[in-house]
């Protein structure tokens, strides 16, 4: 499965590089207002970290609306994907823009109806946010299940992208039922390889070591 970090903070973005697992970005404008930077700016600035793609939402809500500024959006950089809202009007919008040779994330995806016809649209990605059907007691998990099932039964080739990622359990259910990408915030990578035991392992081992070199004298 392969890592995205959900973000647009250039450090969190460079820490997560430089531990050599990251495999990509995604933005959304919530993300982008919490910079305070102009969004083209900090968009061109992520895509020259990241050796891999980077979603940068439109805002428009009419399908003309998101194809003209998803053509504003492709030209910052070769990596730039365009998420788009799981909408009727998204639906159209993505259809002309895979005709176009651009690349779309169908994001704010809650139900399996919407990753099927998102992918007969012709989106590259799918992303269903499973925090938030968690915190209305839906279980977001399941429904990465679902369109996971769905996508095989026809031979779909839209990426899963699994988001709204809150914690490591996410991550690894995603990665049980065989999604293709889990977009995570950095809080949550922060957690992905730590553990109690690995610590407690790590001080028995050091201090052995210093009570061996005590014994020789060193
Ligand atoms: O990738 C989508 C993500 O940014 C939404 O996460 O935690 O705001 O539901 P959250």
């Amino acid at each position: 499965m392969k890592l995205f970090i959900d973000t647009a903070n250039l450090e969190e973005i460079k820490t997560a590089v430089s531990y050599g697992v990251l495999d990509g970005v995604t933005t959304n404008p919530t993300l982008l207002s919490r910079e305070k930077n102009e969004p083209v700016s900090q968009l061109k600035k992520i895509c020259k970290i990241v050796n891999g793609p980077v979603s940068a939402e439109v805002t428009a809500l009419d399908s003309e609306g998101m194809v003209k500024e998803a053509k504003e959006l492709a030209k910052i950089a070769s990596n730039i994907v365009i998420k788009i809202p799981s909408t009727v009007d998204g639906l159209m919008a993505v259809k002309e823009l895979a005709s176009l040779g651009i690349k779309t994330n169908l994001t704010l995806c809650f139900s399996a109806s919407q990753a099927l016809l998102v992918a007969k649209a012709g989106a590259v990605y799918v992303s269903p946010f499973v925090g938030r059907l968690d915190d209305i007691s839906s279980e977001g998990i399941a429904l990465v299940s679902d369109i996971k099932l769905i996508y095989s039964n026809y031979g779909i080739s839209t990426q899963i992208i699994v988001a709204s990622v809150r914690h490591p359990r996410h991550f690894v259910e995603a990665a049980r039922l065989g999604a293709d990408i889990a977009t995570v915030p950095f809080s949550v990578i922060a957690k992905l390889m730590r553990h109690p035991l690995t610590d407690i392992g790590i001080k028995r081992f050091m201090d052995d070591w210093e009570k061996l070199k005590r014994g020789l004298g060193k």
